[in-house]
């Protein structure tokens, strides 16, 4: 049901290979959808030529699918969002042409949405919700953060990747095994049935909030192709074991961290965000931590923790409310 006073919100997202939209009603997310691109998979990566390209392609059908699966209809939409960036240029340019087109046409304000931040304003579409100030750690597969939240929009970075993003580590480790992309979830399959501890990788000694994810990708690499050397069969008969040891030596790396940085702002609570806050040993390590630290700890539900436009439209939703719109003119970026 639907009065006049309703706030509906359209959330495109298409910073990469998803594309996403979402509404939001009133500061609630009342539908969530993704379409995934396989088209990637053949080329053990995200093609950002193709991306543009399917974003294109499913957009209409997909906001589409969510207007009809929601009843609400285009003279309701009070606003318009999407991800600004940072992100593919290509593809983001694809959602943002749409938002525009749908915002000028409706004539309502369009809204800009930084991805990294949408992925920290997930914790507050369901509940419970996180409280200011309260530390995030964003894991994707484009950024590793330690974020202090001081409020919706005042985020101060306090450490993040010198190299590679967690997910990236995720996702090279799975390719050096043979797995299709995106290899992170595999990892976590395979990885939750062997012993964390059956293989040694190292784990980054580097000093203060940073993190570095380049050297266990080095000497993962190294270390399979010298046993595969010796015995051409270890990936296959040690698979479970491999991808339980280099996830246990990733996810050891980000709680260390997360850990120091809570210590040194005197915080306790405690955030996780971004697609690889879907990986189940992250989220049990991070939970066991939170009960052993005396945290307060926070993770998304699976829906919005990896790339989706619940957060987009949330974050939106925030800025609706603050009257922090864009001109027709703004432009994505692709990086910060
Ligand atoms: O946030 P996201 O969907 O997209 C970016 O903003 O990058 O994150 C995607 C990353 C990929 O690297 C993917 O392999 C990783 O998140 N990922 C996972 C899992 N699910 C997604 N990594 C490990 N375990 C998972 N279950
Ligand atoms: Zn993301």
């Amino acid at each position: 049901m639907l009065n006049q006073k309703d706030i509906i919100i359209l959330a495109i997202e298409s910073s990469c290979d998803d594309t996403a939209v979402a509404i939001c009603k009133n500061g609630k997310i009342i539908c969530n959808k993704v379409a995934s691109q396989a088209i990637h998979e053949q080329y053990g990566g995200v093609v950002p030529e193709l991306a543009s390209r399917a974003h294109q392609s499913n957009l209409v059908p997909l906001v589409d699918v969510v207007l009809k699966q929601t009843g609400i209809e285009l003279p309701m939409i009070s606003a318009v969002a999407y991800t600004a960036g940072p992100g593919l240029i290509g593809s983001l340019m694809v959602g943002s042409s749409f938002a525009k087109a749908m915002a000028m046409s409706l004539d309502v304000p369009l809204i800009g949405i930084d991805h990294m931040q949408a992925h920290i304003l997930a914790h507050f579409i369901d509940d419970p919700k996180p409280t200011f100030p309260f530390i995030n750690l964003t894991v994707s597969g484009g950024h590793t953060q330690l974020v202090l939240m001081k409020s919706e929009f005042d985020a101060e970075v306090l450490g993040e990747t010198i190299d590679d993003a967690a997910g990236e580590a995720f996702d090279k480790a799975a390719k050096i095994l043979g797995l299709p992309y995106p290899g992170g979830p595999l990892i976590d399959v395979h990885g939750s049935k062997g012993n964390p501890n059956a293989f040694d990788f190292p784990i980054s000694q580097l000093p203060g909030l940073n993190y570095s994810f380049s050297g266990l990708k080095t000497s993962f690499l190294y270390f399979i192709n010298k046993q595969k050397t010796q015995y051409p069969s270890f990936v296959d008969e040690h698979l479970s074991d491999i991808a339980a040891s280099v996830q246990h030596a990733i996810v050891e790396q980000l709680l260390i961290k997360l850990k120091l940085a809570c210590k040194q702002v005197g915080i306790t609570q405690v955030a996780l965000s971004g697609g690889v806050s879907a990986n189940s040993y992250l989220r049990k390590r991070f939970a066991d931590m939170g009960i052993q630290l005396g945290w307060t700890t926070y993770i998304p539900d699976f829906q919005y923790c990896t790339d989706n436009a619940g957060m987009i439209a949330i974050a939106a939703w925030f800025k609706y409310l603050k009257g922090q719109f864009e001109p027709l003119t703004a432009s994505p970026y692709a990086r910060k």
